[in-house]
């Protein structure tokens, strides 16, 4: 069988050229989509994650500024800046880069930021809204999976979703948005994690496997059914003498064994990573047309 590649950058080019016409629209009015990207620590990935996410807004004629505040950073040193991000009228959504440096309570500092510029929608307001059938924010990495989903056509209703990760990032909400009975959803959705005692015997019945673990190419042919659509949000760092970097990405799907096999599959890099950002670009675009109809221009 004939494996397809899912790639994120058809998807994601789609998505920002129908924002853009948004993105103009809010100029129009004197309101330009601002993100406040907080980060404690000196963590090598998420500095990198965060340069990049600040790139796209600025290349979609958006604003972005990093809070860079230093590891030893006190709990209440961080809720003070969100709290001033809170009324910045100029900041329309605010992200908190996770991981945090473990003394600071992750759980506090983001129920901290107002559910309004929750453009990561980690906010346990947003999160109820979404298992409610009502999102307002929906987490970007789910949400990027399911604008890939609609992109190439993928039959969600009625078909066995297996997702592998109770992540509250991914995991969860990716749960809670494919139960629905959505456009992309209403399905049957299985959710393996640590506490499973044999995954494979859920992931071989899987119209759809999601794997979001973090363990690399985790998951391999004889895990899988035939024909399966396969959707990997791993990204992990493995050795690799003869790059020059020393390490390559791989995701939590063994790529060359599976192919053949899957219907489908999202490459790493290039397939879940990309779309990311585009969601998170897409909620703060959406938290700027909120607060406009907060406070409109009489
Ligand atoms: N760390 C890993 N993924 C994410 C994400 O989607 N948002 C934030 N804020 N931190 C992360």
């Amino acid at each position: 069988m004939e494996t397809k590649l899912l790639k994120g950058k058809p998807v994601s080019i789609h998505i920002k050229s129908r924002l853009s016409k948004k993105i103009s629209n809010l100029k129009e009015d004197g309101v330009i989509p601002g993100l406040a990207a907080v980060l404690v620590g000196d963590d090598p990935a998420s500095h990198v994650y965060v340069r990049s996410k600040s790139k796209v807004f600025e290349s979609n004629n958006c604003f972005s500024k990093t809070y860079k505040m230093p590891k030893d950073s006190s709990e209440t040193q961080i809720l003070n800046l969100i709290d001033k991000l809170n009324n910045d009228s100029k900041i329309h959504g605010i992200l908190v880069q996770l991981p945090l440096p473990n003394h600071l309570d992750s759980k506090k500092i983001l129920n901290k930021v107002s559910p309004g510029k929750d453009v990561d929608g980690f906010h346990p307001m947003n999160l109820g809204s979404l298992f409610e059938g009502n999102p307002n924010f929906i987490p970007c990495t789910p949400n990027g999976i399911i604008q890939i989903l609609d992109f190439y056509d993928i039959e969600t209703s009625g078909k066995h979703v297996v997702i592998i990760g109770r992540s509250n990032i991914v995991g969860k909400p990716m749960f809670g948005l494919l139960a629905q009975k959505f456009k992309i959803g209403n399905a049957t959705v299985t959710m393996c994690h640590t506490g499973t005692k044999d995954i494979s015997t859920f992931t071989k019945q899987a119209d759809i496997v999601i794997a979001a673990v973090g363990v690399p190419e985790m998951l391999t042919l004889d895990m899988i059914k035939d024909g399966a659509c396969l959707i990997d949000v791993g990204i992990n760092r493995v050795d690799d003498p003869n790059s020059e970097k020393g390490y390559k990405l791989v995701g939590d799907i063994d790529i060359k064994s599976v192919t053949g096999k899957a219907s489908s599959v999202t490459p790493v890099p290039g397939g879940v990573g990309p779309m990311t950002i585009t969601m998170l670009l897409y909620n703060t675009v959406l938290a700027a047309q909120l607060s406009r109809k907060a406070n409109p221009i009489i």
